[in-house]
């Protein structure tokens, strides 16, 4: 197996500055004990509601954020910020925010933004032709370099977003719900984009949504997460067609309805989903979470099934 990504037991916890929450909820298990292997050239879906761990997750990815522990490793080796690869790790890890009015700076114009980006890795001149091409791939005209990112609409600012991704040739792209402040008709033109640097340039893409259609159209494999736990993994078709968890059920029919299960308060279980689960068993529920197979690549982790 080709694995461009390996991420090895990572935890991450969030301590709340105290005073605006009580001491009992002072800590936040982001990510819990997380292994996840990215094969190069495919694209991979990280999935769950809000907060339950995915920009995180993403972030560690991106060494953005440190993990307390675990590690993430790229080609094989640790990733180290004192080793003299670590630029080129950062090079060929390249982020695509949420929202792309926020994303841009408005006093650039998008030229000198891409020139910045493009100087920070490379000491030759020659961008000119290379920011021509790449406006042409995600569907913007070269006039569009010299205006400020205010002048277009919000699937403009993404496909420029995703430009600026691009300049330094990465090899994987991280996109953070890089559609959900589109118009659901953008959406899939952004989607498209993404698409073509998968199959064509055999770019890896880790997709981060709140939706699984969105995931769906684009993922060759899908990690369920809830509370920082993940709950199920699998190939894509897999986990839509035949997913095990119940949350992971839960997601499928909130992307075409909304959630429908009730909050059962105080219910205090190993399983992060046992408030939520209509399945919900007081003794399996609280036993070890360990990992299933139903198959060679897919997995889940709840204990009922
Ligand atoms: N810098 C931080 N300080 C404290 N808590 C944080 C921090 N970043 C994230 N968290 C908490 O960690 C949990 C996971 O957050 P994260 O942003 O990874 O979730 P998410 O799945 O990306 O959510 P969303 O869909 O809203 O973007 C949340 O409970 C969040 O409040
Ligand atoms: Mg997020």
């Amino acid at each position: 197996m080709n694995n461009i990504i390996e991420i090895r037991d990572v935890s991450k916890t969030f301590h709340l500055s105290e005073g605006i929450f009580s001491a009992s909820k002072d800590k936040i298990k982001a990510i819990d004990n997380i292994s996840l292997n990215i094969e190069k050239g495919k694209a991979i879906g990280i999935v769950g509601e809000s907060g339950s761990g995915k920009s995180t997750l993403a972030n560690i990815i991106a060494d953005i954020i440190k993990p307390d522990s675990g590690e993430v490793l790229y080609k094989g080796k640790v990733v180290n910020r004192k080793t003299p690869d670590y630029k080129f790790y950062r090079k060929n890890v390249q982020v695509v925010f949420q929202d792309p009015y926020s994303s841009l700076n408005p006093r650039l114009k998008i030229f000198t933004m891409l020139k910045d980006g493009y100087k920070a890795h490379c000491t030759d001149n020659n961008y000119r032709e290379r920011f021509i091409d790449i406006f042409k791939k995600v569907g913007l005209k070269e006039e569009f370099l010299y205006r400020y990112s205010h002048e277009f609409s919000g699937g403009q600012r993404q496909r420029i977003s995703i430009a600026r991704a691009l300049i330094l040739d990465p090899e994987i792209i991280i996109a953070d719900e890089p559609v959900s402040a589109l118009d659901v008709s953008v959406q899939s033109q952004i989607l498209n984009i993404f698409k073509e640097l998968k199959v064509r340039e055999e770019k890896t893409i880790i997709l981060i949504s709140h939706d699984l259609a969105v995931v769906n159209f684009l993922c060759d494999y899908t990690i369920v997460l809830y509370k920082g736990v993940d709950v199920e993994y699998g190939k894509t078709d897999d986990i839509i067609n035949n997913p095990i968890h119940p949350y992971t059920k839960t997601l499928i029919s909130a992307s075409k309805n909304l959630i429908s299960s009730e909050l059962i308060e105080n219910i205090n279980a190993v399983c992060p989903f046992a408030s939520r689960c209509e399945h919900f068993d007081g003794k399996l529920c609280n036993k070890e979470l360990e990992k299933k197979y139903i198959g060679d690549n897919h997995y889940h982790r709840c204990n009922k099934f």
